[in-house]
């Protein structure tokens, strides 16, 4: 069956800040693109394209401005506001109706991708239960941290411990069945106020429901959580652009080559573009079909 996205870009950046007094986190320049970029473009290298965005009232209105309805990514965007920061899996809460009885994959608006995303594309093929993924980390406490047994199973899922059982840190990318909306029902806020989405994770492990995929080495993940971080990622991202002369994330390349638009749609929008690299760029990819 086929899948829904959503996309939470929410969380008051109060690590970020005063970077964050402004403009949100999810819209802060990684190097040469808002931040929001990225983990939009992994859905729709996922294939996915309806996508519902849950940001904050005060937010929401600033990413409506810039990602519009999506049509000029060949991709259907509607919005929605998470009121108070209650959490992650409150997200499948507010898109219930969005969803409509349909699987998901959740992405986190800061959690970038790069690399090739063959085991997301694998996971969004699953029927039921729901899949997450687990990457080496240096510092696993600041995540949700997943345990694994001698033969690889996923034994234990813990949200940022103090003492983490592993090195592997749960990335913001998550695939779930259609049974996701009911589950997120039950759960009930943590200690902090906020329904988690480890939790969510810790029913799927407790009905043996839940596949843990390992990303390999060849595939990077990148924080932007703090202002280090944040630098960090602008400057991978700079650095790959540089070297090939291509762009990571681009939202009309991404959409042109998927086929969600065509060459007409794209000089549409190149059209409308000011007079800069980003324009030049986007002429290349057009002209090279
Ligand atoms: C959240 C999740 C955590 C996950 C992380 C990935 O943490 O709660 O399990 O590992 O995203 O970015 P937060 O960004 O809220 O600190």
């Amino acid at each position: 069956m086929n899948k829904k996205a959503i996309l939470l870009a929410g969380g008051a950046g109060s690590r970020l800040f005063p970077l964050t007094k402004i403009v949100c986190k999810q819209l802060l320049p990684v190097y040469d693109k808002p931040m929001i970029c990225y983990p939009l473009a992994t859905l729709m290298l996922g294939g996915l394209r309806e996508i519902l965005i849950v940001s904050t009232p005060k937010d929401l209105p600033m990413l409506r401005d810039y990602l519009g309805d999506g049509s000029q990514f060949g991709i259907e965007i509607e919005y929605a506001e998470q009121a108070k920061p209650e959490g992650i899996a409150q997200a499948f809460l507010i898109g219930a109706k969005f969803l409509d009885g349909s699987g998901a994959a959740l992405i986190l608006g800061d959690n970038i991708f790069y690399g090739k995303l063959d085991f997301f594309r694998d996971a969004l093929k699953i029927d039921n239960g729901a899949c997450i993924f687990g990457y080496q980390v240096r510092d696993p406490q600041r995540y949700g941290v997943v345990e694994f047994d001698a033969k690889g199973k996923a034994i234990s899922l813990e949200e940022k411990p103090a003492k983490p059982k592993s090195q592997f840190a749960v990335p913001g990318l998550y695939v779930y069945d259609e049974e996701v909306v009911d589950l997120a029902r039950k759960l009930k806020p943590s200690a902090r106020g906020e329904l988690e989405i480890t939790d969510l994770n810790l029913l799927y492990l407790k009905r043996g429901d839940l596949n843990v995929k390992l990303l390999g080495r060849g595939m990077a993940w990148l924080d932007t959580g703090t202002q280090t971080s944040l630098l960090e990622a602008g400057n991978y991202i700079a650095t790959i652009e540089h070297r090939q002369g291509l762009k990571v994330a681009c939202l009309e390349e991404v959409a042109f080559r998927a086929g969600f638009i065509d060459s007409a749609q794209l000089e549409k929008t190149i059209a409308g573009l000011p007079k800069g690299e980003y324009r030049d760029y986007l002429r290349l990819v057009c002209d090279e079909g």
